[in-house]
């Protein structure tokens, strides 16, 4: 079998990094082999996100350079998948005329064949069908040498229907994996050196609900927390309106479970959360913050904001900010509000302008810049665990991890270190990062 070289390209969300692991280690066999660069590959796959207009941009701006190779080289393939491939399908060529293919969010089984057939047809191939079931849920994402950490899907898509959000449009109806299946895919990895595992979902606190054994998240967790060899449990994504209290629980009872929960809030006003059909209200989720404080007081909570939705006064943004005084996030993702083909949202009265979205950002993420370095400066003086995951990017005598909190601690070191646990005492705080130095005693651990 001949050899070719395929490059790919990822944008978006984690699910989209781990499709793209798993896609590669499908089209292996296949004689796919990885190119470093996209001038040396037969095949350029794009695996787009379609959350935000910029994400969107930002992948037909770069289709648009590999279609200006693809002028050079004609026998280049160019495939487009993903979000803003299931949303667009076909429309995709109108923009990228040059592309051979384009495939769906619940298509990427069929990727040795869809290239097969690109690669002999003489116009694209196009394949976007929605399926009852995905069927590259459980498909095996082989980990590169020497890595610590890796994704697992626990679940797909989303039946929440947020009305801002194009995810339950382009990535179909929930569906959970089952447990056992997710248990010795786990036990797979750990075999393979990783020790760290992040449970991948849109909301993971409604796993289960699909099955029909009575499976739920927080025994979900339990099982995982008993597998040998596995060092650290993290998970992404939690709607609030669905975190249990058995779930909080697991911060306090399960060691292998990080002390850190990503928990996105959207706003702080009670009329914007409810246009947003996020069905639960601030103090709702104020409640919930206490409540995972109080189980697990060294807890790191973060989240997800948007200014600017339709209707958005002064006095609901007010609102925001003031919610982020009382929670201090350890750090926050904040967005402009962008309006998504087919979403709810869409039909809303009372756009923001442009200006004043941005405005409300900029201030927004100063105040949560106060609120990161005064969380990290908390640090200083500790001694925490950190999970070595490689050299840092900044310092190349340094090595670089992770505390269970999810904050990132370069220290001197060496690349031997990689994959161990170390116990490191921070002497640094900064934005981003904290520094620190080797040390004898651990301090940080779960709850
Ligand atoms: N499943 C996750 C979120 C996935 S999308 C959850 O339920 O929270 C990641 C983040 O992108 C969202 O939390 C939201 O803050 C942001 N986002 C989604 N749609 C958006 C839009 N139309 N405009 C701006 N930000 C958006
Ligand atoms: Fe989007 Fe809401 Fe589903 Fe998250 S829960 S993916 S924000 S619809
Ligand atoms: Fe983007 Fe799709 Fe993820 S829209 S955020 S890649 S689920």
């Amino acid at each position: 079998m001949a050899t070719k070289k395929l490059y790919i390209q990822t944008f978006g969300c984690q699910m989209n990094v781990h499709d793209s692991e798993q896609i590669a280690t499908l089209l292996r066999p296949h004689g796919y082999e990885p190119a470093d660069r996209p001038a040396e590959a037969d095949v350029i796959l794009v695996n787009t996100c379609s959350i935000r207009e910029k994400a969107a941009q930002k992948a037909y701006s770069q289709l648009g350079r590999y279609s200006l190779l693809k002028k050079r080289k004609p026998e280049l393939l160019i495939a487009v998948g993903g979000c803003l491939a299931q949303q667009y399908g076909r429309k995709i060529l109108k923009r990228v005329p040059l592309a051979d293919l384009i495939f769906g969010t619940h298509n990427n089984h069929l990727l040795p064949d869809l290239l097969a057939r690109a690669a002999a047809g003489r116009s694209a191939v196009v394949e976007t069908a929605f399926r009852e079931s995905v069927p590259s849920i459980g498909f095996p994402a082989e980990p590169d040498r020497d890595a610590v950490s890796a994704f697992v899907t626990i679940m797909q898509g989303c039946n929440n229907f947020c009305s801002f959000c194009v995810v339950p449009h382009v990535r179909g109806r929930e569906e959970s994996r089952r447990t056992g299946a997710i248990l010795e895919e786990i036990r797979w990895l750990v075999d393979r050196g990783i020790r760290e595992v992040t449970l991948l979902g849109q909301n993971v606190n409604s796993y289960g609900s699909t099955l029909d054994d009575g499976a739920g998240f927080p025994r979900l967790l339990r099982e995982i927390n008993r597998i040998d060899g596995l060092m650290r449990i993290r998970f992404t994504t939690s709607h609030p309106k669905d975190l249990s209290d058995d779930l909080i629980g697991c911060f306090a009872s399960e060691a292998k479970l990080c002390p850190h929960i990503h928990l996105p809030v959207q706003s702080g006003s009670n009329r914007i959360l409810k246009r947003m059909n996020r069905r639960y209200t601030r103090e709702d989720y104020m409640g919930k913050v206490e409540k995972l404080r109080s189980a697990c007081p060294e807890i790191s909570i973060t989240s997800d904001m948007i200014v600017g939705f339709p209707g958005e006064t002064e006095a609901d943004y007010e609102q925001t900010l003031d919610l982020m005084r009382r929670v201090r996030f350890d750090a926050l993702f904040s967005f402009q509000y962008s309006e998504r083909e087919g979403t709810a949202a869409t039909a809303l009265q009372g756009k923001v302008p442009d200006h004043r979205k941005r405005e409300r950002l900029r201030f927004l993420q100063k105040l949560q810049d106060e609120h990161t370095l005064e969380k990290n400066r908390t640090m200083l003086g500790r001694d925490v665990l950190v999970l070595v995951e490689g050299h840092s990017k900044n310092a190349r005598e340094d090595m670089s991890g992770r505390t269970t909190t999810n904050r990132i601690v370069n220290f001197p070191g060496e690349a031997s270190l990689v994959g161990k646990v170390v116990p490191v005492r921070i002497t640094g705080a900064y934005l981003h990062s904290l520094h620190g130095e080797r040390f004898k005693i651990a301090g940080e651990g779960s709850c």
